[in-house]
């Protein structure tokens, strides 16, 4: 092949490749077995720290009533999903700027809605979702904690999702238990990854690792991959306290660079896959909570 053919196939392809890659979202659902242990904490300065690389970042609350992220961010959106699921607003008037450079969603209880709309609703609700493919890279939803429906069906609906524990064998079983759960409605996992927060240190969160990683492969025959532990760390009290994200308020924290490094690992692992997107995850939710 020579020269300038050469070039011209490498230009088209990177042009293909990067098309590919904008046009949907990357959907990472964050949930747990247990509550507390960490999930909003860790949804929250990953998204900071993802846009701060120049992603465009949204997080959704999809965690019933509790608003979290909310008090995170220090917002009260004025809309959320319910007023969207009942035509009220569209779907872009229910996306908040934060002052972090990301925007968010408020689940509100909305999310309760959603097994209970008609045919015309679902059409209309699952196209308002094409807008956020649109202006979203990254989008990080916050499932909440538990092994009720309204998490497992977004763990099924998702491609890649992040389960958070501490090294606690209270939150540890948890999560064990809704990795069975999720294997039990015969889900395909495909990517599932697993976070150890609150850790002392590495090799207590190397051991709970190896202790989850083998009962899910002897007994579930499923792989989890180990994206990184979060130390235990003072920074993040600090930081609530003072009202402010501890990746900024903290960066040089322990805390904040176990962040950097899961984000790290996040974006470099993506590579060439091509994302489906948020309209593509709730189709697929709306099928499980519609069946
Ligand atoms: N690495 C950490 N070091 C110290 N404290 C932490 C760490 N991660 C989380 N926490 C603290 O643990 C508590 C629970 O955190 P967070 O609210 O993020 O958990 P959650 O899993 O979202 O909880 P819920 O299930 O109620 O939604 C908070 O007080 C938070 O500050
Ligand atoms: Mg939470």
């Amino acid at each position: 092949m020579d020269q300038a053919k050469e070039l011209r196939n490498l230009i088209n392809n990177s042009q293909n490749f990067n098309i590919k890659n904008n046009l949907n979202a990357r959907v990472i659902t964050i949930s747990s077995g247990k509550g507390g242990v960490g999930k909003s904490s860790f949804s929250v300065n990953l998204a900071i720290y993802l846009a701060s690389l120049k992603k465009r970042v949204l997080i959704i609350d999809a965690d019933f009533g509790l608003a979290n992220i909310e008090v995170l961010l220090g917002i009260r959106p004025k809309y959320n999903f319910y007023h969207m699921i009942k035509g009220e607003r569209n779907i872009s008037e229910i996306v908040v700027d934060t002052d972090y450079g990301i925007k968010f969603i408020s689940g509100g209880n909305g999310l309760r809605e959603l097994s209970s709309i008609n045919s015309t609703e679902i059409k209309y609700f699952i196209e308002q979702f094409e807008y956020l493919d649109k202006i979203a890279d990254i989008i990080i939803i916050d499932t909440g904690a538990g092994i009720s429906p309204s998490v497992t069906n977004f763990l099924m609906a998702s491609d890649e999702n992040i389960i958070v524990t501490t090294p606690e064998p209270t939150s540890f079983t948890d999560a064990y238990t809704l990795i069975k759960v999720m294997k039990e409605q015969n889900k395909f996992i495909d990517k599932l990854n697993i976070v150890i927060n609150k850790a002392d240190d590495k090799y207590e969160a190397d051991r709970i690792f190896t202790k989850i990683s083998y009962v899910c492969n002897k007994f579930l025959a499923i792989n989890i991959q180990n994206i990184g532990y979060i130390p235990s760390d003072m920074a993040l009290i600090k930081a609530i306290k003072q009202q402010k994200p501890a990746i900024l308020a903290f960066p040089e924290s322990d805390f904040s660079k176990a962040i950097r490094e899961i984000g790290n690992r996040l974006l470099n692992e993506q590579q060439m896959s091509n994302n489906d997107g948020i309209k593509s995850f709730m189709q697929k939710l709306m099928r499980i909570f519609n069946k």
